[in-house]
C-alpha cells in the first residue's frame, strides 16, 4: 500500500518538478570475492574494503533521506559479508527496520544461498555451460544450477552480462532460466568496458542483432524482465540518461549520484539495462511502467 503511494507521488515530484530524488540505492558492502571474472575490475583491486556495520546503517539512513526505498547490496561478492557475529541477513532486516520497501542483492551463486533473506535475488550467469565458465571460471556454472536448484526462493532472478566471448550463448540463456522453475525472470545486460576489461566490449552491430532476438523472445512470452521500449534505448545510448534515479555509495565511502561507468566517463558504451530501463520510465513509456511495477510490487 505504502508503495502504491510512493510511485505516484516520487514521479510527480520528479517528472512534473523536476527534483532529482532516487528511488533505489546501491550500497557496495565488501571487495571481497570468491571468484576472479574477466569482466570484472573489483577484485583486482589492492586494499580489500569490507564495511562495518554501523556504517552501513549511517548509508542506509542517508539514502532513505534522500526519497530512496529500494535498496541493492553489491560487492565483491555480498554474501560473503560479515562484522563479527553478524552476517548480510543481518543488512536485510536493517533494510527494513530503516523503512526501505524491499532489498535486493547480487550473487555469483557459487555458495548456497538459501538462507538469505533479501526480497529479491539476482543471480549472475552470464551464459549457457562452457559459456558462463569462461567469463567466470571452471564448474562455476555447474555450481551455481546447483544452488539455484536447491533454493526455495519466490523471487529468484537471474542477471546475464553480454560480451564478445558469450554474445552466442543469449539466446539458450534465456530458455535455460524460461525452463527453470526456480527462476523467476532474466535481465539482459551489456559489458560496460571498464579498464583492462575493453577486449570484451560487444560491437555495436552484434549488440543490435542480440536486443532484436532478445526482443523478439519477449514478444513471443519469455520471462525477460527488461521491457522492450527499454531494450530498444540501449541500441544506441544515444538518449538522454536519467541513472540519479540510483545513487551509489560506493566501497570507499564516497557518495555520488553516478555509477562508477558514468564516472569514469563511460556512459556512451554503459551496457546497464537500467539506464535504458529509467529513460524509458521518465518517458512514460507504458510497457517500461509495468515491467518496474512487476519488478518492485509483487515481492
Ligand atoms: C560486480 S558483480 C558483484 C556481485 C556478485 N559477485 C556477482 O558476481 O554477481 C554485480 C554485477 O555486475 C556485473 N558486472 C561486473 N562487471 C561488469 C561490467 N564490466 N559490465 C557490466 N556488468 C558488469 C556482474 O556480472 C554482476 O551481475
Amino acid at each position: 500500500m505504502k508503495q502504491l503511494i510512493y510511485f505516484p507521488l516520487w514521479f510527480f515530484k520528479t517528472r512534473i518538478l523536476g527534483k532529482k530524488i532516487p528511488l533505489q540505492s546501491v550500497i557496495f558492502i565488501t571487495d571481497k570475492c570468491n571468484l576472479r571474472c574477466r569482466h570484472c575490475c573489483i577484485y583486482s583491486t589492492k586494499n580489500m574494503i569490507t564495511k562495518k556495520y554501523k556504517q552501513i546503517k549511517k548509508e542506509l539512513e542517508y539514502c532513505y533521506n534522500q526519497g530512496s526505498r529500494f535498496v541493492d547490496f553489491e560487492g565483491g561478492e555480498p554474501t560473503l559479508w560479515r562484522d563479527g557475529e553478524k552476517n548480510i541477513n543481518d543488512l536485510f532486516n536493517l533494510a527494513r527496520e530503516t523503512g526501505f520497501f524491499t532489498t535486493t542483492v547480487t550473487t555469483n551463486g557459487q555458495n548456497p544461498f538459501s538462507n538469505l533473506k533479501a526480497d529479491s535475488i539476482w543471480v549472475s550467469v552470464d551464459g549457457f555451460e562452457e559459456f558462463h565458465d569462461e567469463v567466470r571460471g571452471k564448474h562455476t556454472f555447474e555450481r551455481l544450477v546447483r544452488n539455484i536448484n536447491s533454493a526455495k526462493h519466490p523471487h529468484l532472478s537471474i542477471n546475464m552480462v553480454v560480451n564478445s566471448l558469450n554474445y552466442k550463448s543469449v539466446e539458450q540463456t534465456i530458455e535455460f532460466a524460461k525452463n527453470n522453475p526456480n527462476i523467476e525472470m532474466i535481465s539482459i545486460n551489456f559489458h560496460t568496458p571498464y579498464k583492462n576489461t575493453e577486449y570484451l566490449f560487444l560491437d555495436w552491430d552484434k549488440r543490435v542483432e542480440v536486443i532484436d532476438k532478445v526482443i523478439s523472445l519477449k514478444r513471443k512470452g519469455y520471462p525477460i524482465m527488461n521491457s522492450i521500449s527499454g531494450l530498444k534505448r540501449m541500441k544506441y545510448m544515444d538518449f538522454k540518461k536519467y541513472c540519479w534515479i540510483s545513487n551509489f555509495i560506493h566501497i570507499s565511502g564516497q557518495k555520488t549520484v553516478d555509477c562508477g561507468g558514468s564516472l569514469l566517463g563511460l556512459c556512451n558504451k554503459c551496457g546497464f539495462s537500467m539506464s535504458g530501463e529509467m529513460h524509458s520510465l521518465m518517458n512514460i513509456n507504458p510497457d517500461t511502467i509495468f515491467a518496474g511495477l512487476k519488478l518492485r510490487l509483487n515481492k
